[in-house]
């Protein structure tokens, strides 16, 4: 098979990473890419203006049988409608991709099919908004309605920064479209987890749990992150627990689509909120996350190539997945200064040079400058650290083993990756 994967972050680079294991590949692209896909993989063509065009003939040309998506603004914006007479696509058309693209639409639906979910209210007018504070407790849940790269969402106890966050989405537009609406939404108590499916348009098939660490710094403080860390499984979900969240939330969610005539096939996300043993929506994504799947992939003991061409053929045959009985953990190495302004260009040559065999490293922000044979930054988040061992424990040592030897200026880490709080 013919493959063509398109983003250029940590969760590229890993579903780039295992494809390649995939006895039933042949030839492999990556666009934009990072640092970390060999050259030769990467797709030298510049698609950038004219995207979805460009993007059919380069699938021609290469007589690519199957375009994994990883990031969620292409399959919001149609890139899997686009492309379905051309090849197949693993992720989900625009009409199924909704489900991230509009947060009232997703709550809409997860009442329609009793899916339990957080409360909420559907705001335009910012005075209404204002006025709604008044008659619910804090801490305050204010959401934009569309995508928002991670950024849309205020969680506060403070009635002053729950009103500003209103009026910066309703009033300044500063997502600009993706703020005409906005969500307040019950706040939501209890510890965060991630869990995937593989979906083919009728049955969801799970991966184990996976968390991760969204603030910036230690201790869960600083503001929300693209994600600093991650580890897999997750002590507080259980088989019984797992056994729910298929039937309550994921089921019930492949039975909404098709009733409403769409077939939900690709990736699907489900954000939760695990307390006292049941699990609620936060949110659903219709796409790998990011940096859970660096802690993920090295555990699945399946083969993501064909877990994609099925799902895109809408025939997934397997009802469970296989994963290492091992714990498995991730560090994400960031610029210093993110997710704000930060610096570029540090070199990370030397620093790559020293990993031991025994850890993984997937590139985020990075490049490879072939004259000077360097690699250098060129985001917020840098590179993933990821250790497989027998227990939280020991990873953690490995890695910031690691870490603390080999310190690059300029950037930061969390310490606490893995530790429950
Ligand atoms: N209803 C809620 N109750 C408590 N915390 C929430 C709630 N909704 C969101 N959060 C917090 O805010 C984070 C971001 O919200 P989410 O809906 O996942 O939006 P996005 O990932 O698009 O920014 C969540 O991971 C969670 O920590
Ligand atoms: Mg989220």
């Amino acid at each position: 098979m013919n493959v063509l994967i398109i983003g250029s972050g940590g969760r590229e680079h890993c579903i780039y990473w295992k494809i390649l294991q995939s006895p039933l590949l042949e030839e492999i692209y990556v666009y934009p890419g990072n640092g970390g896909i060999l050259e030769e993989h990467i797709v030298k063509e510049n698609l950038f203006l004219d995207f979805f065009k460009k993007l059919i003939q380069f699938v021609e040309d290469k007589k690519i049988d199957l375009v994994i998506v990883g990031p969620e603004q292409p399959l919001v914006d149609g890139i899997a409608n686009v492309l379905q007479n051309h090849c197949l696509v693993f992720g989900p058309t625009k009409e199924a991709a909704i489900i991230e693209g509009s947060k009232s639409w997703a709550r809409d639906f997860m009442n329609q099919n009793k899916i339990p979910s957080a409360k909420y209210k559907v705001f335009t007018n910012s005075k209404e908004a204002i006025h709604f504070l008044e008659e619910i407790h804090p801490p305050y849940v204010i959401k934009a309605d569309g995508l928002a790269a991670g950024k849309g969402v205020t969680v506060t106890s403070e009635r002053s920064l729950a009103i500003q966050a209103i009026q910066d989405i309703l009033d300044k537009k500063i997502f600009g479209q993706s703020g005409s609406k906005i969500l307040i939404e019950e706040f939501l108590e209890g510890q965060e987890a991630s869990v995937f499916a593989f979906c083919d348009g009728n049955q969801a098939v799970l991966m184990q749990p996976a968390r991760d660490y969204k603030r910036a710094y230690d201790q869960n403080t600083g503001p929300n992150t693209g994600g600093m860390g991650s580890v897999s499984p997750v002590e507080y979900i259980n088989e019984e627990l797992m056994n729910q969240i298929q039937k309550e939330i994921f089921d019930k969610v492949m039975n909404g689509f098709k009733k409403l005539g769409i077939s939900y096939k690709g990736l699907l996300y489900a954000g939760l909120m695990i307390k006292d043993g049941k699990a609620k929506i936060v949110e659903f994504n219709c796409r790998f996350g990011d940096p859970e799947t660096q802690v993920l992939l090295p555990l699945l003991q399946d083969d993501l190539l064909e877990l994609c061409f099925q799902s895109a053929i809408g025939r997934i045959s397997k009802t469970h997945l296989t994963f290492k009985k091992a714990s498995s953990l991730g560090v994400v190495l960031a610029a210093k200064g993110y997710p704000q302004d930060y610096k570029k260009n540090i070199n990370l040559t030397e620093f790559l040079n020293n990993v031991p065999e025994n850890l993984y490293i997937f590139h985020a922000g990075t490049k490879y400058d072939s004259q000077s044979r360097e690699f250098y930054s060129t985001g917020g988040r840098i590179l993933n650290i990821v250790s497989l061992g027998n227990s939280i424990e020991e990873n953690r040592f490995k890695i910031y083993d690691f870490l603390e030897k080999n310190p690059i200026e300029n950037t930061f880490y969390r310490k606490d990756i893995g530790i429950l709080y």
